[in-house]
């Protein structure tokens, strides 16, 4: 069922067509104020965005540049005063949207809606092709080293392929976020939407109404009716993020919708079916829910058909790096300098962390190393980890570093350390020089006993 939000100043001329649009069978929302329709398209995205804008050209302006940044989830239709189309240059400019003069018919108006979704579905399926394009992009964001993540990869793209319900599980920051967009964008509903709840974020009567929608009165303070997200998530994915924070009552309902895939308003009796996606995530143990009673185990049986389990970060090192790597180099691009590299400390100390707060923890770290370092190298002071206190800056050789079986030229280790140090700092001597433990005087006269010579070092020359 297409869906329409209505703008219009006056309230008789919205009252009038949304009930005209409503027995013609489109799901009708109304928007009273420009500020409304722009919050409610952002929450919601409709099909159709239908304005009665009368004479003013000023709120023309502003819908034309909301819908330029709605596309092309969202249609334009303008009802405007005989007369303004020629007085708006904009509008004779452009001609992707529907413009009505007014006096309308109702039937004509309708034609007008009907060619918009035509429109809107041309312009989806040209995206759609370059969606595929940008999933592969997507996956190249995705980093999977470690066999465990790959093995996380792996069962998300068969998920994707499938049209079963999927259950995401994984500490905080772990990526279950992520993982619930690549199998959506993945699957062959990823031209339909993609619609997330954060179950956790709101109470029962609230949670309720943004998912099943409700009429007008259902509840103090509901005085004109509302589109659920089930509604909205309509032939693509709808994402239930904590679900484990999902009240019994709650529960009860969704059950319903996962079974029947039908549901009522709140404060209506009309059943509405929809066709979507269900996939849920938690930080929380499921059984362990169900078994203090918190959760309901038909449900958690419904949401468990196929359950991708998203391991912590310390329980696949082999990603650290990796991930590193990559964040440093976005924000290094994001900030359009030169990438620093890690001090062997905070690599040191990176490695050994518990991270907590996974992936998203990491990221932050990362953010702040790159931000507060100051020098050529970024250390551990600046990541500021919370274990890293009172870790030793530089690899402790207690061990030593081991004697190859058929010894070694001490003065060509020594040499090669040097070089490695001053590769590392970006032949900085100074930097070099804090790499070794030794003053800037000392390396400077190693440097020069061992004949190394770097273009940048004019004296050297
Ligand atoms: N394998 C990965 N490669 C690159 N970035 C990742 C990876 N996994 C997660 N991220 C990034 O880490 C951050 C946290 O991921 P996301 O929000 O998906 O976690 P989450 O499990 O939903 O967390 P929460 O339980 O706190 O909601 C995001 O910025 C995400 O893009
Ligand atoms: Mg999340």
């Amino acid at each position: 069922m297409s869906t329409i939000l209505v703008f219009a100043l006056q309230p008789d001329s919205r009252d009038q067509i949304c009930e005209y649009l409503q027995r013609a069978g489109y799901q009708v929302q109304a928007a009273s104020s420009e500020a409304e329709t722009q919050e409610q398209l952002e929450k919601f995205g409709y099909d159709v965005l239908l304005a009665d804008v009368e004479d003013s050209r000023a709120a023309v302006r502003a819908l034309l540049q909301l819908h330029e940044r709605r596309r092309p989830q969202t249609e334009l239709v303008l009802l405007i005063r005989q007369g303004l189309l020629g007085r708006i240059p904009e509008l004779a400019a452009e001609a992707i949207f529907e413009v009505v003069e007014k006096p309308y018919s109702m039937e004509r108006l309708r034609l007008n809606i009907e060619r918009a979704l035509e429109a809107r579905r041309l312009r989806y399926e040209a995206q759609s092709l370059r969606h595929e394009r940008h999933l592969i992009h997507q996956t190249d964001g995705f980093i999977a080293v470690s066999r465990a993540t790959k093995g996380v990869l792996k069962l998300a793209n068969k998920v994707a392929q499938s049209d079963s319900t999927a259950l995401l599980t994984g500490e905080t920051g772990t990526g279950k976020e992520l993982v619930a967009g690549a199998i959506h964008y993945g699957s062959a509903r990823a031209a339909g939407p993609f619609v997330k709840v954060n179950c956790a974020a709101l109470p029962t009567q609230l949670l309720e109404s943004e998912l099943f929608g409700h009429e007008k009165g259902a509840f103090t303070g509901a005085d004109r009716p509302r589109t659920g997200r089930f509604e909205h998530a309509n032939t693509g994915t709808i994402f239930f993020d904590e679900v484990g924070d999902m009240s019994l009552e709650t529960q009860a309902k969704v059950l319903r919708v996962v079974q029947e895939r039908e549901f009522q308003r709140l404060g209506s009796s009309r059943t509405i079916r929809t066709d979507v996606r269900l996939i849920a995530a938690t930080n929380k143990s499921l059984p362990d829910l169900v078994a203090a009673g918190e959760f309901r185990e038909d449900l958690y049986y419904r949401l468990n058909v196929i359950t991708v389990e998203i391991p912590a970060l310390r329980d696949r090192r082999e990603d650290i790096m990796p991930l590193v790597d990559f964040f440093s180099r976005k924000l290094s691009g994001d900030l359009k300098r030169k990438r620093k590299e890690f001090s062997p400390g905070a690599i040191e100390a990176m490695l050994a962390y518990s991270w907590p707060g996974n992936i998203r923890e990491l990221q932050n770290v990362v953010e702040r190393g790159v931000l507060l370092s100051d020098g050529a190298l970024i250390t551990v002071h600046d990541l500021g980890l919370p274990e890293a206190a009172g870790a030793p800056e530089q690899a402790s050789y207690a061990g030593g570093i081991e004697l190859p079986r058929g010894g070694a030229d001490l003065k060509e280790v020594e040499r090669s350390l040097v070089l490695q140090a001053l590769e590392r700092s970006d032949w900085v001597q100074k930097d070099a020089a804090l790499l070794l433990g030794l003053s800037t005087r000392v390396l400077n006269h190693k440097i020069r006993r061992f004949g190394i010579r770097h273009p940048r070092w004019r004296r050297n020359a």
